[in-house]
């Protein structure tokens, strides 16, 4: 028995990722028809990271994206972000784009290019 159970969860795990990679892909395409040749998730950690005008990503969720963050103005506790252990992210593709939309603008007080939210996406994917 105890090998059914595992190749189900085997199973089940994959296909989890293989959902994951869906969003995310379909996400990319989108950057791509809009002239994006090619993602570097080097730049999306370094946007993760960067500090703005004292504004930055990581004020809200935290250095690490597999630990909780708390965000900056309510101190509302944030779910981590890495879907290695929150399984929740990176599967709809409109919460992402609400979100990059309302970040972007607090953070860099602009709209992220369809270059930087390629770069960040596959950066935080294989966290
Ligand atoms: C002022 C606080 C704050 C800052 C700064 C911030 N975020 Fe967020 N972010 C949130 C909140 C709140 C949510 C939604 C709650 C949740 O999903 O846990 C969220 C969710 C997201 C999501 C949705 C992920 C998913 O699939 O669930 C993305 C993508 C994201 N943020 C990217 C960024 C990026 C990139 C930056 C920096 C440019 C950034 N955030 C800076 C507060 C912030």
């Amino acid at each position: 028995m105890w090998v059914n159970r595992w190749l189900l969860a085997g199973l089940l795990s994959s296909l989890a990722i293989t959902a994951n990679a869906g969003v995310v892909d379909q996400k990319l395409d989108q950057y791509r028809a809009q002239g994006v040749d090619s993602f570097n998730p080097e730049a999306g950690y370094e946007l993760w990271r960067s500090d703005n005008n004292g504004r930055s990503c990581t004020q809200c969720h935290g250095a690490k994206p597999d630990s909780v963050g708390r965000h900056a103005k309510t101190g509302k506790v944030i779910k981590p972000m890495a879907p290695s252990v929150n399984p929740k992210r990176l599967i709809d593709s409109k919460k992402i784009d609400k979100w990059f939309l309302r970040n972007c603008k607090w953070t860099l007080k602009r709209e992220c290019t369809a270059q930087e939210k390629g770069d960040f996406l596959v950066w935080l994917r294989e966290q």
